[in-house]
């Protein structure tokens, strides 16, 4: 048999196989049976070289012809047995894709973006400080010694006798005035605090407070006041009446509880206790003693500091009930902030 007559004969042969074909595995093991790189075909024209030249030539145009019949063939096996897939298998390339999933910022994170930028549009600077503190920033250099009674109000965790978790972000009022002394300063402090307590629908043992501080020439509780007023019409809308109620806190002098009207506007509501007040922070002038542990002179500069929650802004605002919500990770719950 010449060169050729076994390329066409090779050609029956594998076009009969082709045809019982019925699964892509089988379709694939067929390929590389003949039309591989080291397949039946490839090693016949492997013998090309070795044949006289007429019959060469011949064989040479049967291998081109045979070649490309197979590949047809096996193009059209491939386009078959796809139509028959059964559904499942079947890909249809015009179907929209599957969307992958987006994260969203926390809704607790969101809020803080919010109060951030509004405290910097009154040139307020983001100061960040740090989780794990020390009894001394936390307490003793905020005019809490060791002893004093306020610290029951702020059951903490200890990591060490020295080491804690921060319960507020006061302690961060030092470390920024330690920092920026003897220039003026204006900054809000944003962090996580914790404290040992029992949960509740209005609090958690793991929370967000915001720390504002101001320091320098002429500063007075005014201020601090003008500057709520201005913060409540941002954030919490329009009309938003600011009063100040007198309050104790070891590190400020006279210190104050700062509330707003309520979304009721006084008509009463659930949220206010029928009062006509939401309570948003706590504050005053500066203590003294805590300027002199932060490197200032009390004689020559005043300042005023706040501290608010987060979560409870967030609550009110979206009318949320349970503040245990924020941190469980029920996406059904986070989703929709996100
Ligand atoms: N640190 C207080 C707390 O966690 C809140 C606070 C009150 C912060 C008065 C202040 C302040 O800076 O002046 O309850």
């Amino acid at each position: 048999m010449s060169l050729s007559q076994r390329i066409y004969s090779l050609r029956e042969i594998a076009l009969r196989e082709l045809e019982s074909t019925a699964s892509d595995r089988a379709l694939e093991d067929w390929r590389v049976r003949y039309l591989a790189r080291k397949g039946e075909l490839a090693a016949v024209i492997g013998e090309l070289g070795s044949v006289p030249g007429e019959e060469k030539k011949d064989a040479g145009r049967a291998a081109n012809t045979v070649k490309a019949e197979l590949q047809a063939a096996f193009e059209e096996a491939q386009q078959r047995l796809r139509a028959t897939a059964p559904d499942e298998e079947r890909v249809d390339v015009s179907l929209p894709g599957i969307p992958p999933m987006v994260g969203g910022l926390h809704i607790t994170r969101q809020t803080l973006y919010d109060i951030e930028q509004i405290f910097a549009t009154m040139g307020f600077t983001v100061f960040e400080t740090r989780e794990v503190e020390t009894d001394e920033y936390n307490f003793q250099l905020l005019n809490l010694s060791p002893d004093h009674p306020a610290r029951d109000m702020q059951d903490t965790f200890y990591i060490s006798d020295t080491l804690l978790l921060r319960t507020h972000t006061s302690p961060g009022q030092i470390r920024a005035m330690r920092q920026y002394c003897p220039e003026p300063l204006r900054v809000i402090l944003p962090g996580k605090c914790h404290r040992y307590e029992a949960t509740s629908a209005r609090a958690e043992t793991m929370f967000y407070q915001v720390e504002g501080l101001a320091i320098g020439h002429g500063i007075t509780l005014a201020s601090l006041k003008g500057l709520f007023k201005a913060f409540a019409n941002k954030f919490f809308g329009e009309g938003r009446e600011v009063r100040f109620r007198g309050s104790y806190f070891p590190f400020t002098e006279p210190s104050v509880e700062v509330d707003i009207t309520c979304y009721c506007m006084g008509k009463g509501c659930t949220l206010c206790k029928c009062t006509g007040w939401l309570e948003i922070s706590g504050g005053g002038m500066v203590h003294p003693v805590v300027l002199e542990n932060g490197g200032y002179d009390p004689d020559d500069v005043t300042g005023f500091a706040f501290g608010m929650g987060v979560e409870r802004p967030a609550l009110n605002r979206h009318d949320i009930d349970d503040i245990r919500r924020f941190y469980s990770n029920d996406l059904r719950f986070l989703q929709q902030f996100a």
